[in-house]
């Protein structure tokens, strides 16, 4: 699988680097390119410039975002493995892209950490009407749909819930910490706390479905006035307030709309 098949790498950042690593541990003939002079990983070639690394039979990019990805794109690449995080219309323009300039595309996310890069608990989602085998050098690949957009779509999403807890949970932890804890003691209730919670979404998925937002559960009111409690008490604390008031605003607004005595789920009501 993948021997002798030429592979280039562009892009040696945190991420970078472990693909590069991963396809050479897989036993690809491996070329990396980087802007800035960054050691190349073991048993990797250099190439000087992008062009010397479009030789190879397949791209992989993996650089900071678009902006700085798209002006080293050009035709002679022969397939284009695009490993860089952006939004659905800028994964969409470069499939136009490639299909107008006779460039074979991949578009995939990278739902891991680069530690985990070659393991199987790497997902890679893509997406589009191609799939290539250099994607099971870094993980697990996992077919998200045809529109190039839709890997881009579901990393947001899912990043937008990590990004939500995680913001959620130093809140917590600098709330605590004004009381003394230390993250060290809170963390495992935290870790259990979000394992339990993980266990709600599918029922809460099914009120969003069919807009059925009665409850037995806990209602949209008392979950406003937890979120102006949380508030409160950071202010009262003397930390930041911008994660709970922000949450307290968007529930309230759900709230006015007369789904107060509704579950949580109803604020989707508000946010689409
Ligand atoms: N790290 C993660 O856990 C993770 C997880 C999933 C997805 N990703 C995605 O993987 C991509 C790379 O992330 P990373 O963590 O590897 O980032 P990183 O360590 O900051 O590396 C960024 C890479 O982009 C290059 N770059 C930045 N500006 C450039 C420019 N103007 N011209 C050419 N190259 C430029 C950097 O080159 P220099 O070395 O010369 O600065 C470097 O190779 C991102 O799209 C990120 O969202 C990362």
């Amino acid at each position: 699988m993948g021997i002798n098949k030429t592979v280039s790498v562009l892009g040696l950042g945190r991420m970078g680097s472990a693909l590069a690593s991963a396809l050479v541990d897989a036993g690809y003939d491996v070329t990396v390119w980087n802007r800035s002079d960054k050691p190349a990983p073991p048993n990797t070639k250099r190439a000087a410039t992008p062009e010397e690394a479009f030789k190879s039979d397949v791209v992989v990019t993996c650089l900071s975002t678009y902006d700085v990805q798209e002006p080293l794109l050009t035709n002679e690449i022969k397939t284009l493995v695009n490993l860089t995080s952006g939004t659905p219309e800028e994964a969409r323009a470069t499939a136009e892209w490639a299909k107008a300039n006779g460039v074979e595309y991949v578009d995939g996310v990278i739902m891991a950490v680069p530690q985990q890069i070659g393991t199987k608990q790497a997902r890679i989602l893509y997406s589009g009407q191609q799939e290539h085998h250099v994607l099971q050098a870094f993980g697990e690949p996992v077919h998200v749909g045809d529109d190039p957009g839709m890997a881009a779509l579901y990393d947001l999403a899912l990043l937008g819930i990590m990004w939500s807890a995680f913001g959620g949970y130093l809140q917590a932890v600098a709330l605590l910490g004004t009381a003394g804890v230390t993250p060290q003691q809170f963390t495992p209730a935290a870790v259990d706390f979000l394992n339990e919670m993980g266990t709600l979404l599918p029922e809460m998925g099914e009120e969003t479905q069919h807009k059925n937002y009665e409850t037995d559960v806990s209602a949209l009111d008392i979950n406003v006035a937890g979120l102006r409690m949380l508030a409160e008490a950071s202010r009262q604390q003397g930390i930041d307030t911008t994660v709970p008031q922000a949450l307290h605003d968007l529930f309230q607004r759900a709230q006015a709309n007369g789904h107060g005595a509704h579950s949580i789920a109803s604020v989707i009501e508000v946010i689409r």
